[in-house]
């Protein structure tokens, strides 16, 4: 075995929202439960959440959670599993009350009961108005779900390896996973953490676009893991951009603005967004909203000097709304637009945010792969929940507030999937010899790599490259052209070199391998974007305009060690309800 080893019942890679909830299912089950996490777990990538968790409360206006769900497959443009939005959605209500029992200090209206306010794409009755479906803690709304939910988990003697991050995933020789291989980022020294489960819930991987809401840490590296492992990863194609990133900077300004009253302007004061959604306007999908944008930009409406932005207009909200409702986003504009939304628009573009797919799961955690016949074989020992899993709820595009929804209530039965897997077992599976192996050649490689790549240049060409080539708008050929680049950064990805071979907080080392995990994202990001022959929620092709149910309502699975892709077909049965039959998506 290259490295001391460490046993614990659960190890949970990632401190957000999801690695959060299951733990705490964990913990209370009496296991011994690990949470690695990059950074201390309040400072997770959910701490950016800002304008609120769903669940079809109706709080403020009737609502149910069948509405919930209908939004949900509509939002996903059909791509959604809808035996697991139907999971989702239905487990939304007591979802959310559970986290207001464990103390998480929601926003309230007249009543006491949990504030709620509007979201894009969250309609009543099917799409025939607005509805208030996103409960708040003003604009800090994941920020009060990780303060709550790691208090819990102290009180439940989770133990944390903070400042940790996992480099590879160990399977045995049945496929079976059996632990992790990872480094304590202060001493540098690597160990394995042989469990009897293990959870990725390691976030987004939006770093791998140029321009992004996503923290600087959100590299993929579940993703990179599970490929590496040999695991497919599924929808990759499928990248939300938000409305709404401040010009310049990218960073979130939450869609909860325009629920409280916002709109968005283009250089002529018009509010454009009447021409392309005429019900919901402002409030319609992300995809849809972002494309106009666009197309607004593109035709030249776009405001400033370069004509490259439009403009958030809320100061007619009046300040004591925008105080009491929207702090942070009045804060965030300051500082990062210089303008104060009390008396100026604030200048947006649309700016990646969120990863549809990730690895493959059901709903109820399990990591599932093809094997033979059966499309979906649980592998054991293995789960994922989050952003970095596709379960798939999301389909071809998130609507705003399902990803914290999605966080805890798949965190939870991610949770409880293992501790069944857990209590099965009767005795520990061995580590297999070569165990560590394939992470001992990675830190070899950097160790003795000379006259190599810049890590930070080979990361921004990356970057650049996925940037102009699965961007908003897509076609054909940049798209194939995205493929070659992609490709060629690859080797480059191989020979990377580090100067400073120090062990003690060499964060030279670790972005040299957090790279390794972008670019196996990337790799199946412009792979699966580049055969996808249609239109489909975030996934706009101007040479395939429309949707093409026919040929391509199945998810994409693409495999880096075979370098294949395949598909399976999209859950079309909900547990007890009607299918969602496929319609045009119109707001
Ligand atoms: O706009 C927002 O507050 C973001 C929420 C989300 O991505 O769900």
């Amino acid at each position: 075995m290259s490295f001391p080893v460490r046993r614990f019942d659960a190890v949970i890679v990632g401190g957000g929202g999801a690695g959060l909830r299951a733990a705490l299912q964990l913990s209370k089950a009496g296991l011994k439960t690990v949470v690695l996490s990059k950074v201390f777990p309040t400072r997770s990538h959910t701490v950016a959440a800002q304008g609120g968790i769903s669940a079809s409360l109706g709080n403020v206006q009737e609502d149910h959670w069948t509405w919930h769900m209908y939004d949900t497959v509509k939002g996903s443009d059909w791509l959604g599993d809808q035996d697991a939005i139907e999971f989702m959605t239905r487990q939304a209500p007591e979802a959310v009350i559970e986290l207001e029992h464990m103390g998480m200090p929601f926003d309230r209206v007249p009543s006491g009961k949990i504030y709620q306010r509007p979201f894009g794409g969250h309609t009543a009755e099917h799409g025939k108005r607005a509805v208030e479906r996103a409960c708040a803690v003003a604009d800090r709304t994941g920020h009060a779900m990780l303060h709550t939910l790691y208090q819990q988990n102290v009180r439940a003697n989770t133990q944390f390896f903070v400042e940790w991050s996992a480099l590879d995933l160990i399977r045995d020789s049945e496929g079976a996973v059996v632990g992790v291989v990872a480094m304590e980022m202060e001493t540098g020294d690597v160990y394995i953490l042989h469990a009897k489960a293990v959870l990725f819930a390691t976030g987004g991987a939006g770093r791998i676009y140029a321009s992004s809401t996503n923290a600087f840490m959100n590299t993929g590296d579940g993703l990179g893991m599970t490929a590496r492992a040999g695991i497919p990863l599924e929808d990759m194609e499928f990248w939300q951009f938000h409305p709404t990133g401040v010009a310049g900077a990218g960073v979130l300004i939450t869609e909860g603005v325009r629920g409280e009253g916002g709109y968005l302007l283009n250089s002529q004061g018009e509010r454009f967004m009447e021409r392309y959604a005429p019900t919901v306007k402002d409030l319609a999908s992300r995809d849809v909203v972002s494309r106009a944008m666009a197309m607004e930009i593109h035709e030249g409406r776009g405001c400033g000097k370069d004509k490259d932005h439009v403009l958030l207009k809320l100061d007619h909200l009046g300040a004591e709304e925008i105080l009491s409702k929207l702090p942070g986003i009045r804060e965030i504009a300051i500082n990062f637009a210089g303008v104060d939304p009390i008396k100026d628009p604030i200048p947006v573009v649309p700016t990646t945010h969120y990863m549809m797919g990730g690895i493959p799961t059901n709903y109820h955690g399990e990591v599932v792969v093809p094997e033979g016949d059966d499309l979906e074989k649980v592998v054991p020992g293995f789960y994922a929940a989050g952003e970095c899993a596709c379960a798939s709820v999301h389909g071809a595009n998130r609507l705003g507030t399902n990803s914290l929804l999605d966080l805890v209530v798949f965190g939870k039965s991610a949770g409880d999937s293992m501790i069944r897997y857990i209590q099965e077992q009767k005795e520990w599976r061995p580590l297999p010899e070569n165990a560590g192996e394939l992470t001992k050649s990675r830190l070899d490689r950097l160790e003795n790599q000379t006259g190599g790549e810049n890590v930070d240049e080979v990361r921004r060409e990356l970057q650049r490259t996925i940037q102009s080539h699965a961007g908003v708008f897509r076609t054909d050929a940049i798209l194939k052209e995205g493929v070659t680049k992609v490709f060629e950064i690859a080797e480059k990805v191989k020979r990377t070199e580090i100067k400073d071979k120090s062990r003690v907080w060499n964060t030279a080392r670790l972005e040299a391998l957090e790279l390794e995990n972008l670019i196996e994202v990337a790799k199946a990001t412009i792979v699966s974007a580049e055969a996808r022959k249609e239109s489909r929620g975030a996934h706009a092709s101007d040479d395939h305009p429309e949707r093409d149910d026919e040929n391509w309502m199945k998810h994409s699975l693409y495999n880096t060690q075979t370098k294949t892709l395949s598909y399976k077909p999209v859950h079309t049965k909900p547990l007890t309800v009607e299918y969602i039959k496929p319609a045009k998506r119109v707001y």
